[in-house]
C-alpha cells in the first residue's frame, strides 16, 4: 500500500515511523514533511493546506491511504476533498472537524449532548463581553472562537487581563476572523489529561492517555507553547477514569456526530480537567496531539497503519490494540526564543548518536538539511526527543542521556518533564496549568 502523510511536525514524523513499520506499508510519501520524515518517506513540497497539489501528487503518486496530521487542513476539508475525488483518508470531515475549528460551535455541541465541560457564554459583541465581566468572579477564561494555533486561550486573574484578551480578539482583530466570537468560560482547578480514542463514525476505541507540559518554563511557568514534552501513561489516570471518559466524553461524540448527520471519523483528542476525579472537557481536538502523539506511538505495539485503515473502512468493533508495559516521555527542544521571535538555520549535531541508543527515538518537528547534509533548526519546536523505560523514571533518564548528546547550543528545553507525575510536591505552582 502506497501511504501519503500530511504534515511537517513532530507528530507527522512519529506518524511516519510508526507506519514505515507497518507491513502493509510498500511506499510512504509525505508532504511537506521534514528531514527526519525524509529518512523514511519521499517528502514533496507541497503544503498541508494545497488540496489540489495534494491531489494531484496523490495521483501522480498512486497513493491509496491519506493520513492528515494537523488541524488547519482537515477544517479546510482536506479530508472531504480528498473522499470526493475517490482517495481513502484518515481524517475527519470538515463538518466534523467544526470540534476543534469553532470553539462556540464545540461548546453548544456539549450543551445539546449534555457532555460535562465549563459553564461558558459566547459573545460577538465587544460591549457585551466587557460588561459580562464585570458582573464575574476571576480567574475567567477567555478563548478565541477559531483556531489560533493554540495562542486563543488566556487565563485572566484579574478583570483587566479579561477585559485585555476581549479587546486583542474583538478589536484589535489579533487572530483576525477568528477572534470575531469569544468564549469566556469558568475556570477549572484540576490536573490536565490528554486522552485519544479512534472513532469509525460507529464505534470508538480507546487509544491511550498522557500528559503534557505547555508552559516554556520549569515548574510550568512563562509562556504558553505547543507543548514542551509528553508522558504516557500519567499515573493519575486509572482504569475507572478512562471509562468515564469513554462513556461521558467520547461516546457523546460518536453518537451526537452521527445524530446530527455529521458522523465522526479519525482520532479524537479531548483535552480534560480531573476535576475531584471527575473528568471534564476542556477541549476537542480532532487530531494526534504534538508532542502527545510521540509518547503513545512509542508505547503502540500494534500496527498503526491496521488501525488507521480501519478507522476508514469501519470494524474498530472488532480491534484491539495492544500497548506496551513500558513507559514513555517525549523532552521537546526548541530554538531559542520559541514561542516568540527566533533564528532559523542554526546547525544541529550529534542527532544520529543521540538516536543510536537503545530505546530513543528522536522525532524532528523543523528541521531541514543543507547542501552539506547537515541538520539546521527550520522553526520553533524542532526535536522531540523520546524515550521508553520501564517506568516514567526510567524512560526520562534515557531521554535526558540522549539530549545531553545533541550539540545545539541555540536550542532550548525544560529539565523537568515529567515532575507532575515524578516529583508532584517538588514544583507546585497550584494553578492546574
Ligand atoms: P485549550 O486550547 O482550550 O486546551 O486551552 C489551552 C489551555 O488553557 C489548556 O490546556 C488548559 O491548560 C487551559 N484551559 C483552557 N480552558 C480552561 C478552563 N476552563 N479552566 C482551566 N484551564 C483551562
Ligand atoms: N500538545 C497539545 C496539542 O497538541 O494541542
Amino acid at each position: 500500500m502506497r501511504v501519503l502523510i500530511v504534515g511537517s511536525g513532530g507528530r507527522e514524523h512519529a506518524l511516519a515511523w510508526a507506519i514505515a513499520a507497518s507491513p502493509l506499508c510498500e511506499d510512504l510519501h509525505a508532504a511537506p514533511g521534514n528531514a527526519g520524515m525524509a529518512g523514511v518517506a519521499q517528502c514533496h513540497d507541497i503544503a498541508a493546506t494545497d488540496q489540489a497539489g495534494l491531489i494531484d501528487l496523490c495521483w501522480g503518486q498512486s497513493i491509496d491511504f491519506v493520513v492528515i496530521g494537523p488541524e488547519e487542513p482537515l477544517v479546510l476539508g482536506l479530508a472531504d476533498a480528498l473522499r470526493e475525488a475517490g482517495i481513502r483518508v484518515f481524517g475527519p470531515s470538515a463538518a466534523a472537524a467544526r470540534l476543534e475549528g469553532s470553539k462556540a460551535w464545540m461548546k453548544d455541541f456539549c450543551t445539546r449532548h449534555a457532555i460535562p465541560t465549563a459553564a461558558y457564554h459566547c459573545f460577538s459583541d465587544c460591549q457585551a463581553a466587557l460588561a459580562f465581566i464585570e458582573g464575574r468572579d476571576v480567574p475567567l477564561v477567555i478563548k478565541t472562537d477559531g483556531l489560533a494555533a493554540g495562542k486563543g486561550v488566556t487565563i485572566a486573574t484579574d478583570k483587566a487581563m479579561a477585559r485585555e484578551a476581549v479587546i486583542q480578539n474583538m478589536e484589535d482583530q489579533r487572530f483576525g476572523a477568528a477572534g470575531n466570537t469569544i468564549i469566556i468560560e469558568d475556570y477549572l482547578p484540576g490536573e490536565e489529561v490528554s486522552f485519544f480514542a479512534l472513532l469509525d463514525g460507529d464505534h470508538a476505541l480507546a487509544l491511550a492517555a498522557a500528559q503534557d507540559h505547555k508552559r516554556l518554563g520549569e515548574g510550568d511557568s512563562g509562556p504558553n507553547t505547543g507543548g514542551m514534552g509528553a508522558y504516557s501513561p500519567p499515573p493519575c489516570f486509572d482504569q475507572d477514569l478512562q471509562d468515564q471518559v469513554m462513556a461521558t466524553i467520547i461516546a457523546p461524540v460518536l453518537n451526537g456526530m452521527r445524530a446530527e448527520g455529521h458522523p465522526y471519523q479519525g482520532v479524537l483528542f479531548a483535552g480534560l480537567m480531573i476535576v475531584d476525579g471527575v473528568p471534564k472537557l476542556l477541549e476537542y481536538n480532532i487530531r494526534f496531539g504534538d508532542p502527545e502523539c510521540q509518547v503513545l506511538l512509542a508505547r503502540l505495539r500494534s500496527d498503526l497503519l491496521t488501525a488507521l485503515l480501519t478507522v476508514e473502512e469501519g470494524g474498530l468493533d472488532h480491534f484491539d490494540l495492544r500497548w506496551s508495559e513500558e513507559a514513555a516521555l517525549c523532552v521537546v527542544m526548541a530554538a531559542r526564543g520559541y514561542p516568540g521571535m527566533y533564528e532559523k538555520n542554526m546547525p544541529i549535531d550529534g542527532v544520529e548518536t543521540a538516536a543510536a541508543a537503545p530505546d530513543v527515538e528522536i522525532f524532528h518537528a523543523a528541521t531541514l538539511r543543507d547542501d552539506q547534509g547537515r541538520l539546521r533548526a527550520n522553526g520553533g519546536r524542532v526535536l522531540g526527543v523520546t524515550a521508553c523505560g520501564p517506568d516514567l523514571s526510567a524512560a526520562r533518564t534515557k531521554a535526558y542521556q540522549a539530549v545531553e548528546q545533541i550539540d545545539w547550543p541555540d536550542g532550548i528545553y525544560r529539565r523537568d518533564i515529567g515532575w507532575r507525575a515524578l516529583e508532584p510536591d517538588k514544583n507546585k505552582k497550584g494553578d492546574g496549568s
